[in-house]
């Protein structure tokens, strides 16, 4: 069993998360409680800066806010010197109401609405990152309209197959991501791109997939993206200004992951990306990466209470808890393995093998199958880990279940930063038409 950032075992045999009690959190907060690590955040982040940093001029670590965002969130990433990835209006209102700078931002996304990309050139985003022609056209339009000259990147789909589940690669050809390097049509869009007199061809963007431990997958993309940017110099005389080579860095969820370290990380690809650019002498553009799960994933982690256990003699037990698929699709959706403890017995040796079902309608909803765990009885804690990426941002109200609050723990203090769905928050937005009203409602 791993831990993870500050956590610890205090004398009780608790649990221990930014130095809070987790039994104390879940009593005053209730569960399910998504805890964040905030000394680990900002480790994360440095560690990562630093690593890039120490080998190559002139880096930017953009955090992908699609992995978690909430203005909290974007609060700690600007303290830490990280820019933004923003794939939609609504992370890119969450991003501006909590006072993020415009400028340090990166807009993506496949299918950004004209109202989105107006709303970004209002904010005065640094880079929208075009990821089709529809959208090129679209955004010049828009920039002229607004009198302004935007800084695009493009976005290549680089035509190799991270290594990873099928659902999160994005790099390969058949992807509805980027423009292909296939058949010229990435290159053909530069063209375009340069000709359209209210955007700014500041340079090109890559992103493979997620959760890729395979660090060979970066490398070729990266000198890839290299070979591109080295073309449109000898051909079109187009300087890349900014090579973005995405996200998509895994982390340890089980003992089936290896661990990346960030100076491991950093010492491959920048090594593979000076390399190239010498190769074609082509001077050293800004380096930009997108971490989101390897800033998060790891930092986060999930309280549930224990509602009751099932036996099916000689066949399973399941441990029934409060939370599941609607707070963590992760499982259902890309068959994710996650580590679990018992929150409240963490000195107690593991006793027996169980599967951590959620409640919600489904049978696919089983968080975990085939765990040791300590005896668990009804009111136990169970602490689900790594689940900082993608489980706040991916949960859905699935059976009318309000999502959990989000708590920010560290240096021996709790804040809430995200509130807890109540039931009314379920049906703010339902209408009940006169038609269908009871006759008393009139
Ligand atoms: N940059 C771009 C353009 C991306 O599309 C993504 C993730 C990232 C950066 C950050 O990737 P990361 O470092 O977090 O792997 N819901 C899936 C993951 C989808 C990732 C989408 N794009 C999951 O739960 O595994």
């Amino acid at each position: 069993m791993k831990m993870h950032g500050t956590m610890n075992v205090n004398h009780a045999g608790h649990l221990e998360i930014g130095g809070c009690d987790t039994v104390e959190l879940a009593k005053e907060y209730g569960t399910p409680l998504y805890i964040m690590d905030e000394p680990f955040i900002r480790e994360k982040c440095r560690s990562f800066v630093k690593a890039f940093s120490s080998l190559y001029p002139d880096v930017e670590i953009v955090y992908a806010g699609k992995a978690f965002l909430s203005m909290a969130q974007a609060r700690i990433m600007e303290q830490e010197g990280l820019s933004l990835d923003v794939v939609s209006g609504g992370e890119l209102y969450t991003a501006s109401g909590a006072g993020f700078p415009a400028e340090k931002i990166y807009f993506h996304g496949n299918n950004k609405s004209p109202e989105e990309l107006r709303m970004a050139l209002d904010l005065g985003v640094g880079h929208v990152v075009v990821d089709n022609i529809n959208e090129l056209k679209t955004l010049n339009h828009i920039a002229g309209f607004l009198g302004k000259k935007q800084r695009i990147l493009i976005r290549l789909s680089p035509g190799i197959t991270g290594n990873t589940h099928q659902y999160i690669q994005t790099g390969q050809l058949d992807s509805k991501f980027g423009f292909p390097l296939y058949q010229d049509i990435a290159f053909e869009a530069v063209k375009q791109a340069l000709s359209c007199k209210n955007l700014m061809f500041a340079g090109l963007h890559c992103h493979i997939g997620s959760q890729i431990l395979d660090i060979k997958s970066f490398v070729t993309a990266a000198r890839i993206v290299i070979e591109f940017a080295a073309r449109l110099k000898s051909e079109l005389n187009c300087e890349s200004s900014v090579l973005n080579l995405g996200g998509g860095f895994g982390i340890y969820y089980t003992k089936q992951d290896r661990e990346l370290l960030p100076l491991t990380l950093a010492e491959e690809i920048v090594t593979a990306v000076k390399e190239t650019l010498n190769r074609y002498g082509l001077p050293y553009p800004r380096l930009v990466l997108e971490p989101g799960r390897f800033i998060v994933g790891n930092a986060g982690t999930t309280l549930y209470t224990v509602g009751g256990i099932k036996e099916i003699p000689s066949v399973r037990k399941y441990v029934f808890i409060d939370g599941g698929m609607a707070d963590n699709p992760r499982p259902a959706l890309y068959q994710a393995k996650y580590q679990a403890v018992v929150a409240n017995k963490m000195n107690r040796t593991p006793a027996q093998e169980v599967t951590i079902a959620g409640r919600c309608c489904e049978s696919s909803d089983v968080l975990i199958r085939d765990i040791m765990l300590p005896r668990v009885e009804k009111g136990d804690l169970i602490a689900v880990l790594s689940t900082g990426a993608y489980n706040y941002s991916m949960a859905s109200n699935y059976n009318r279940i309000p999502r959990p609050a989000v708590i920010l723990a560290g240096g021996g203090k709790a804040d809430l930063i995200i509130q807890r769905e109540s039931y009314q928050d379920l049906i703010k937005n339902d209408i009940i038409p006169d038609r269908l009203k009871k006759s008393c409602d009139f």
